[in-house]
């Protein structure tokens, strides 16, 4: 099969793009409303850019009548948001926040989740995470306008939050931190089935100290 997805109807391109690339992280993200309404919203095109500045990125599309979502107003507005980990434990109310309610609404009352002051951004966190990462906007990339159209929102932390029983010394382990992946339609995946495979030497390969990337 070989096709040009500028020849499939853009709900196709959709469900191809999320079949494709997966499993993917879950952002849970909280942002606040210049009002001061909390406001909380799934992201799974999530990942991380770089560690030096820390900065992590994930992409809220555009809803189907061009409007932005929710956290892409907010974060516009007040240049800071919360990325909060799903994971087996929070699954199900993680996604229970996905639901569509009226902006100015907190998904926080809505599904019963405690919001957690944060220490240098006005968003709260989500006690129900067991990481959650205090970011400042670094950038808005818009791809696209209108309807399905997409943004990638870069942002920095400036500070991290861990459970103590997954913190383990800065190393956590993903058997205690119990990520989970979206897949395709309304699939999710586990991360217990894991495998080790260290990486390999070659001649004039750098120091060990740099191939950690
Ligand atoms: C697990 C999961 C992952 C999601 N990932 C994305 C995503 O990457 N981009 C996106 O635009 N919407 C994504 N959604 C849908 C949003 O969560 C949904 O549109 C939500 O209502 C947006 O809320 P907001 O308007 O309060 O920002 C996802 C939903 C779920 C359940």
């Amino acid at each position: 099969m070989n096709i040009d997805p500028s020849s499939m109807p853009v709900r196709e391109r959709y469900a191809l793009l999320i079949a494709s690339i997966l499993p993917r992280p879950i952002a849970w993200v909280s942002t606040i409303s210049p009002k001061g309404a909390a406001n909380l919203a799934p992201f799974s095109f999530f990942t991380g850019i770089s560690a030096e500045p820390m900065t992590l990125c994930f992409a809220p599309a555009n809803n189907r009548d061009g409007s932005n979502k929710d956290t892409l107003i907010n974060i516009r507005e007040t240049k800071q948001f919360v990325v909060n980990l799903a994971n087996e434990d929070n699954a199900e109310i993680m996604n229970k926040t996905s639901a569509k309610y009226p902006y100015g609404v907190s998904e926080f009352e809505k599904v019963g989740l405690t919001p957690l002051p944060s220490l240098r951004v006005r968003p709260p966190r989500v006690k129900q995470s067991p990481v959650q990462m205090e970011c400042e906007l670094l950038q808005i990339i818009t791809v696209n306008e209108g309807p399905l159209g997409g943004n990638l929102v870069i942002g920095k932390v400036v500070m991290y939050h861990a459970d103590d029983n997954i913190w383990n010394g800065g190393n956590p382990r993903h058997q205690d931190l119990k990520t989970i992946g979206r897949m395709e339609g309304i699939w999710y995946t586990r991360t217990r089935d894991v495998f080790e495979m260290p990486r390999p030497d070659a001649p004039n390969q750098p120091p060990e100290a740099e191939k950690n990337q």
